[in-house]
Parts: structure tokens; sequence; C-alpha cells
């Protein structure tokens, strides 16, 4: 049995106020076993969500450089030192508004494996290539180019662009049917792969899709700012199992 990998991505969305709100919340709620949560703030306030309880950190983003002159950019190795146990890579955001290319993020994975980290590799088609009856093809040829040569120790989130920050969230089964297609593509270099889903998951739809076929975890972005509501839907995960 996989436990579940529920990760907050809180993006560019709270302020110092906020992490402090979160944190007041978060540690008085009972602990929830048999599940890893992880929060991903943004890079500045990595240092104030350490020992928050019974949470692991993760970062937004990574440089694809070592070390250097890179003004802005922030190592895997950097990311270490804060704690991080787990990296965002090639989240659709950054694909579009920073034009990360797959290779781009293939080269960030490795930085990030190679600093020790876990990345979490991020996929998913637009809404007008789904349309066109195509986004199987292009998922499976962003996960095989954005993973090359990766060693075993990685995660895939399938977050398909037009159910990000929509409302408008995949069904389970059309997110189930991508994710064992994923793991399928992959299954001989990574037989143990997490394939989270991301998209509008929200406390009550987040159950749909952990107890689904083949989503290991979920990755969330608006519902996750909010401690209760990440709470929430961390115990249905824990429901799900
Ligand atoms: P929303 O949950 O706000 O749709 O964001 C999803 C996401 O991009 C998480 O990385």
């Amino acid at each position: 049995m996989i436990t579940p990998l529920i990760i907050a991505n809180w993006k560019m969305a709270i302020d110092a106020d906020g992490v402090e709100a979160f944190k007041a919340t978060w540690n008085a709620k009972p602990s929830i076993h048999g599940i890893e949560a992880v929060v991903a703030p943004p890079a500045p306030y990595l240092p104030l969500v350490q020992g928050l309880s019974q949470l692991s950190l993760c970062a937004q983003n990574v440089s694809e450089n070592e070390q250097g002159a890179h003004t802005g950019e922030v190592a895997a190795s950097m990311l270490t030192d804060f704690g991080c146990q787990y990296v965002l890579v090639g989240h659709s955001e950054r694909r579009q508004n920073q034009g990360e290319t797959n290779a781009i993020v293939a080269q960030k994975a490795k930085r990030t494996q190679a600093a020790g980290l876990i990345p979490v590799v991020c996929v998913g088609e637009p809404s007008h290539i789904r349309s066109e009856g195509h986004a199987t093809s292009y998922v499976r040829d962003q996960v095989l180019s954005s993973c090359e040569d990766l060693a075993e120790d990685l995660v895939i989130a399938y977050e398909p662009v037009w159910a990000i920050g929509s409302g408008e969230a995949a069904s389970a089964q059309v997110a189930s049917e991508m994710h064992l297609d994923i793991k399928a593509v992959l299954a001989d270099r990574y037989p143990e792969l997490r394939v989270l889903y991301g998209g509008s998951v929200k406390p009550d739809n987040c159950a749909a899709f952990t107890m689904a076929t083949g989503i290991d975890g979920l990755l969330v972005g608006g519902a996750s700012l909010s401690a209760e509501s990440f709470w929430n839907i961390c115990a249905s995960a824990k429901g799900a199992e």
C-alpha cells in the first residue's frame, strides 16, 4: 500500500501573516497518521514553516544550475539547508509563464535528485489539446522528455492545465485513466512510481480522487491556503487509504 502524498502548493498566494495563521490552526489540529502531508511555501517563507507538526517541506522551484552567477536563482543544495525533501519542477504556470521546456524541467529534476531531494515533475495538457483528442500522447511526451535520465526517486503530478484554478476539476475517471497511462509508460524504469492529481481539488471532491485507481495523492493549490481546508483534505485521504 502506497502512503498517500498530499502536497499544498501555496504558489505566490500567501503572505507572512497568512503563514502564521496557517501554522496556528494546523498545529492545533489532531495528527493524521497514514498519509504524508507536505507544504510548498514561497521560497522566502521556507524558514517560517520549519517545524510545523507532521508536515514535510517542498520547494516550488529550483535552478537548473548547480551554483554560481545566476542572480535570483535558488540551488537545490540551498533547499536541503532548509530541510526540504521535495521540489516541484515544471509546474504548468512555470512552463507557460517562464518558458520552461521539457529539457529544462528534466535538468531541474536532475539537479534536485543530485542534491538528495525528490522532484515532483508536473505534467498536464491544455484544454485545446484535450478537445482535439491528443491529451494522452501530449502527456506521454511530457513525461518521457521531462524524466529523461532520472533516478527512481521521483513523483509525477498530473495537473490538467484547464483544471488548475478553474473550479473545474477533472473527473476521477479521466484522472485515473491518465495516471494509469503515465505509470504504464514508465513502468520499466520506475515500477514504484507515485502519481498525484492536481487541479481544483477541494475538501468536497478530494475523496473521489484518492479512492480512484492509480492516484497516489494530491497536489492542492487554492484549497491548501487554509489550514482547516487542507487538514480536511488530508483527513479524507487517510479515510480513503
Ligand atoms: P488549484 O488547486 O488552485 O486548482 O491549483 C492546482 C495547482 O496548480 C497545484 O499545483
